[in-house]
């Protein structure tokens, strides 16, 4: 049994088949209504729990779409509306909805509900975020990195604005995928040095630049998030605006990066925050590929565990 829990678990081998075969199953699906099934049933007989402790828009309908599409059965959960949100414990909930269901994805808090939930499930378990990472987010963002410009090894991408879980789970992409990164984060916003060091671990530059417009040079990838994810709280909300206004996205960092650097953002987006309408919304962005491409990755993540 396998989970998908975060980047640096699998074999490079093995994300790297997960990559091919998103996109094969997206390319057979071309021109075919989303409703409709795909004509390999894999899941059919299968039921997935999604539980998911904070909001979530395209992880959830991705997902249910996902399996959906590949003939299995899906069940949606809030935290609030299960015991988890009155305290039952992670590894309970994992041995009881393992007698119920044949896998589980959960977006929840903290690392270690995951973690434990993983640890007593007996049926695969996928991380949908957590305050610290955000893996099948990022497999889409390769995938889709790949479909625009080819092989992401060796390429340079710049992350600008909040080291946040998104950030992170680039740094464990950077050191599986082989491309070097800029974090153009400043000092009190950097990633954990725990995410920074397993890239250099694995032979990628990580580079800590403080100058924005420095950190744009010679970028494949421009990449940023919301400057308040939903582990912030809301008291932050001013001081991270005043922080993080100078690493805003915006066509100055654009031209400074290479002439075919594409723009990536997870979404949900804050237009004239982290990034410029103008970026957001111009010829070099992506992000709406990017979104999509959750529904391909996210079911070659599945069949990955369930081995289908
Ligand atoms: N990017 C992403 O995970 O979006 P949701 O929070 O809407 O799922
Ligand atoms: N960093 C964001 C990602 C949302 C998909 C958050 O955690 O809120």
């Amino acid at each position: 049994m396998k989970h998908f829990l975060d980047i640096d678990q699998p074999s490079a081998t093995d994300l790297a088949g997960i990559i091919r075969h998103a996109r094969s199953m997206k390319s057979a699906r071309l021109g075919r209504a989303r409703g409709v099934r795909d004509s390999a049933q894999p899941l059919s007989g299968r039921l997935v729990a999604l539980v998911f402790e904070k909001p979530s828009t395209r992880t959830r309908v991705s997902f249910d779409t996902g399996v959906r599409q590949l003939g299995g059965e899906v069940m949606t959960l809030s935290g609030a509306e299960t015991q988890l949100g009155r305290g039952e414990s992670s590894a309970d909930t994992a041995r009881v909805l393992s007698r119920y269901v044949d896998m589980i994805v959960i977006r929840t808090h903290r690392e270690r509900n995951l973690l434990e939930l993983a640890e007593h499930a007996t049926v695969p378990v996928i991380n949908g975020l957590t305050d610290n990472t955000h893996p099948c987010q990022v497999m889409g963002d390769v995938m889709t990195f790949e479909e625009h410009r080819g092989p992401i090894a060796n390429r340079r991408v710049a992350w600008f604005g909040d080291g946040n879980n998104v950030c992170s789970s680039f740094l464990h992409a950077a050191g599986q995928f082989g491309f070097s990164i800029t974090l153009a984060c400043p000092e009190p916003y950097r990633p954990g040095e725990e995410y920074v060091a397993y890239a250099r671990s694995m032979g990628a530059a990580v580079t800590l630049a403080t100058d924005p417009q420095v950190a744009a040079e010679g970028a494949d990838l421009v990449v940023t998030d919301a400057w308040l994810s939903m582990h912030d709280t809301e008291d932050l909300r001013n001081e991270k605006r005043e922080c993080l206004g100078a690493f805003q996205v915006n066509d100055q960092i654009m031209a400074a990066a290479t002439e075919n650097a594409i723009f990536m953002h997870c979404l949900p987006a804050y237009r004239g925050e982290e990034v410029t309408s103008a970026v957001l919304d111009g010829p070099k962005s992506v992000v709406f590929d990017e979104a999509e491409n959750r529904l391909h990755i996210q079911k070659a993540i599945m069949r990955y565990c369930l081995e289908v």
